[in-house]
């Protein structure tokens, strides 16, 4: 029996609101903290197959999540295309060399790299119920382009953008290698267990239209594209972060079976934007789950009112932070189950 998060993906209506939270699995949880303490680096965590499906579950222990979330990093891809990848303690992710140097011709996927994610896919897999949905996901391709072509996170993702304008031919082709490795990527997942994908786009927000029509859109479109045709009945979400205005047509023109939306959009509004029947996920301020109170209650409220006439899966607009007190997470899961028929 499918649980109520594939329904909802799939357009089908269920009696139970279904909630997942992205980034789930992490630094807020005690638990989380102590096993990647225990294992020194966040690589030799997710290679690890049997801690990162553990990972993978503790916060479906603790909340009894409707969807549990591979453990693993949208950086994978750019580490099996070849970049070494570490993470500088307080400052995030390193890849080397970086590419603003011109070496992106010839990427090609390393397969091991892939392998030891599926294992931790399978290993989750058989040790869920089969109510709860097990997830995997990808970085898309411009997202994971920023960090390949600067090294490193940026914040105005400068150095991609430049070169998709001044070398459009070579970032293309640079697209076009991620594009193919998360396609195989994607299909490793699926084959091992996972029931759904979500692609992160949560650098979207940082391009013009023209650039977020030929870098954002179209890849995501042959993305969907492919996998649709590849494994017919595996939904995927796409989570373009920052798209804004051009959410609508990023729904409609990718064909993406879900639209995973930030919390800077008014929640009616992309309601009255979006094709009827389409299921959205999403919206609620990361910060003001942690900030808790009332506020937290109300906006709660208010986004599955606004979602109400749609398949709505509750969720975060972007990853729940770090300093997220565990009480606050509780009780946005009593005010969203509260309002559960079932
Ligand atoms: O629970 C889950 O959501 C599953 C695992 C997951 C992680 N990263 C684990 C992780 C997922 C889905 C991601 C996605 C991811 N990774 C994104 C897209 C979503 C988003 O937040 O926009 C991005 C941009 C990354 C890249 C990345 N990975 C950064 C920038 C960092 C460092 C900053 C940070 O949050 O620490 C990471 C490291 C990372 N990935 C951690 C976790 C739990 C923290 C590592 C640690 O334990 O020190």
């Amino acid at each position: 029996m499918p649980g109520v998060l594939l329904d909802t993906l799939n357009g089908q209506p269920s009696e139970k609101l279904p909630v997942w939270l992205m980034r789930q699995a992490g630094r807020y949880l005690p638990e989380y903290r102590a096993l990647r303490s225990d294992k020194g680096g966040f690589l030799e965590l997710v290679y690890d197959h049997e801690a990162a499906a553990e990972v993978t579950l503790q916060p479906i222990r603790r909340f009894g999540f409707d969807g549990a979330i591979l453990f693993s990093d949208i950086l994978i891809v750019p580490y099996a295309l070849g970049q070494n990848l570490w993470f500088e303690a307080g400052e995030g992710p390193r890849l080397a060399p970086p590419l603003v140097d011109g070496v992106w011709q010839g990427l090609k996927a390393a397969k091991q790299h892939f392998e030891g994610i599926y294992r931790t896919v399978a290993l989750v897999r058989s040790q869920l119920s089969p109510e709860t949905t097990l997830l995997g996901f990808a970085g898309s391709p411009w997202t994971i382009a920023t960090y390949m072509v600067a090294g490193q996170g940026s914040k105005d993702h400068h150095a991609a953008r430049s070169l998709a304008w001044s070398d459009p031919g070579a970032f293309a082709s640079l697209i076009g290698a991620i594009e193919e490795a998360t396609f195989e990527y994607l299909l490793g997942q699926i084959d091992a267990g996972a029931e759904a994908v979500q692609l992160f786009d949560s650098w979207a927000g940082s391009l013009s239209p023209t650039q977020f029509e030929r870098w954002v859109i179209n890849p995501n479109a042959r993305l969907v594209a492919r996998l649709h045709a590849a494994r017919p009945g595996i939904p995927v979400i796409g989570f373009p972060k920052g798209a804004g205005d051009k959410l609508p047509a990023y729904a409609r023109e990718t064909g993406v079976d879900a639209l995973g939306v930030d919390e800077t959009i008014d929640p009616r509004w992309i309601h009255r934007e979006l094709p009827a029947g389409l299921p959205v996920q999403g919206n609620l301020d990361p910060l003001l789950l942690r900030a808790g109170g009332a506020e937290l209650e109300n906006e709660a409220r208010s986004i599955m009112a606004a979602f109400a006439d749609r398949p709505h899966v509750f969720n975060l607009g972007h990853g729940i932070d770090k300093d997220t007190p565990i009480a606050h997470v509780e009780r946005l899961l009593e005010v969203v189950r509260g309002k559960n028929l079932a």
